[in-house]
């Protein structure tokens, strides 16, 4: 996202590197630039998240929905947590795909992933319905669920009501009242509820949150995060899909019995207000996440933005292509998050001012910077670059100091006050330095899927009997999920009442009571429109 030269970036990188070594093991004296470590590198996620192996004791577990992104999560399944023993999809041409993959090498099938023999024996269902009748004979635990987004709710809820532990990917639900009957379902039948908001599993973004959490990037008081794509060349658009022949079978009756008026309603059905969440569910949730991660998962106090179709459905503009798709979705959305400063305090005229802000943008028609978050602190400037990567500078201080993208830095214990670890320059004549080798960042960091599946089979096994003690989820600093439905409803309730202001065109104030499981309020029943 930042406008910097290559040695710039390799910098940044070194400097992350050094810093989360340095904080990590808690070696905040040494004076020279600290090796590099593998960062966000896999081998170390078990035991940063608090889980360990399950010795062979593996749990039987179901995907529903093997489309582009359970496919992904197929691929990636781990087979010492969780042994696949069956897949689900209305479309023929996903059931078929899960098997035989799509010549991506992050969609692998799972002939490749298991060998013929042993997939030859997972079964097949063409819905989640036929499923779940055979749910005993298959002796099933629990369930994957990477549907559209409508259908979240109803299938999970399906599935806690046989009995069946899930993970559903993201964003939550279609509704925060939906996110509401999904907990209280989970907590009716004593089971897991956990949400694929991955970045609660790389290692990267933990590491991350450890510097944040460190102090050492200061006071944050604005995230700059943005997903930004251009689909204005013809047939660019990942999220304007083709009908694949086989697909062409399924009846009026099938679609309508799970919810979908047609056939482009399914397979499209990111364009549809009925259907998807719009760029903040799809793309911004994930980044409110991250952010909020950074900002201590505090609830944010407002937001109010700008959403628009500015660019599919304007003659003349663009290439033809783009006219058929009938997308309801906003193109681009601007959005702006009041979160709580440190010292916030809505009681006292002056500490109601202390505000940390967050902006968020994605955009379909300009992708000159790579996706990310951007936070700034009074201290340094932390750089997350689709998700693989992370960077980190000084801020340049008064004087002599050193600082700015030039600057290698090493983490020394404080002197300033509070006495925690704080960046110094490495050199104060500026310049770039020559790279030292390091992480290998682009193929060495897990984006926390795995992890999160991990998990999740780990708490199966190990967090029982009672997996609501004191009627909530078991909380992260004792093992828990990181991301389970109270969480992760935090995430839907910023998301889609973002998109509520931006369709009312006004400031939301959150409201304490809707992130509260147990209180049947939510923005939906208040402001009434985007449900
Ligand atoms: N965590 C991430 O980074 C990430 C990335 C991409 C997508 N996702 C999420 O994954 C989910 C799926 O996205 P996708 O891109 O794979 O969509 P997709 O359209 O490619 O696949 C969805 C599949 O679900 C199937 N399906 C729908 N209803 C069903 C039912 N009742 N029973 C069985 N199958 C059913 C459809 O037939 C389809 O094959 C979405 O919620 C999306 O937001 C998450």
């Amino acid at each position: 996202m930042p406008v910097v030269s290559p040695e710039q970036e390799q910098i940044g990188k070194d400097n992350f590197s050094g810093a989360v070594e340095a904080v990590n093991t808690g070696d905040v004296k040494r004076r020279d630039v600290l090796k590099a470590i593998a960062a966000g590198g896999v081998g170390t996620s078990a035991a940063l998240f608090g889980y360990s192996a399950l010795n062979k004791d593996r749990v039987k577990v179901a995907f529903i929905g093997t489309g582009d992104e359970g496919n992904i999560l197929l691929s990636e399944h781990p087979e010492d947590y969780m042994e696949v023993v069956a897949i689900a999809d209305l479309r023929p041409s996903n059931r078929e795909r899960a098997f035989k993959g799509d010549g991506n090498e992050v969609r692998t099938g799972l002939i490749k992933k298991l060998g013929a023999s042993v997939a030859g024996k997972i079964q097949t269902f063409d819905s989640h319905k036929d499923l779940l009748a055979k749910k005993d004979e298959l002796g099933l635990e629990a369930v994957v669920i990477a549907t559209p987004l409508m259908t979240h709710s109803p299938i999970a809820m399906d599935c806690m009501e046989a009995g069946l532990h899930v993970l559903t990917e993201k964003l939550m639900a279609r509704t925060v009242t939906q996110c509401k009957n999904m907990i209280n379902k989970a907590k009716e039948k004593n089971l897991l509820l956990a949400v694929g908001h991955q970045r609660h599993y790389s290692v990267l973004y933990n590491n991350a949150n450890n510097l944040v959490q460190n102090g050492l990037l200061g006071e944050i008081k604005y995230i700059r995060a943005q997903w930004h794509r251009n689909n204005s060349f013809p047939f660019s658009d990942s999220w304007q899909k083709g009908t694949p022949a086989t697909d062409k079978e399924l009846s009026a009756e099938e679609l309508k019995e799970f919810g979908f008026d047609d056939l482009n309603e399914l397979i499209n059905w990111r364009l549809f207000e009925k259907t998807g969440g719009g760029l903040m569910a799809e793309l911004g949730s994930h980044q409110m996440d991250a952010a909020s991660i950074f900002l201590g998962k505090v609830h944010p106090i407002a937001v109010s933005g700008f959403g628009g179709k500015n660019f599919y459905g304007i003659e003349g503009v663009g290439p033809k292509d783009k006219w058929d798709d009938k997308r309801e979705i906003d193109d681009q959305i601007f959005v702006t998050f009041e979160f709580p400063g440190a010292n916030y305090d809505p009681a006292d005229a002056d500490k109601k001012r202390d505000k940390c802000i967050v902006t968020y943008s994605s955009i379909n028609t300009n992708k000159f910077e790579p996706y990310g978050e951007l936070v700034y602190g009074t201290r340094g400037t932390m750089f997350m670059k689709t998700e693989k990567e992370a960077m980190l500078w000084k801020e340049d201080g008064r004087g002599s100091q050193g600082g700015g993208p030039d600057q290698r830095l090493w983490v020394i214990s404080g002197s300033e006050a509070g006495g925690g670890p704080v960046m110094e320059a490495y050199e104060t004549s500026s310049g770039p330095k020559v790279a030292t080798g390091g992480t290998d960042w682009a193929t060495n960091v897990s984006r926390g899927y795995r992890e999160e599946m991990e998990h999740f089979c780990y708490a199966i096994r190990n967090h029982g009997p009672d997996h609501w003690p004191g009627g909530n989820p078991k909380p992260v600093k004792e093992g828990g999920l990181r991301c389970n439905g109270v969480v992760a409803m935090a995430d839907a309730i910023m998301a889609l009442t973002a998109n509520l202001a931006m369709e009312l065109q006004t400031r939301i104030e959150f409201k304490p009571e809707w992130f509260d499981p147990a209180s049947d309020a939510a923005p939906e029943l208040e402001h009434g429109v985007k449900a």
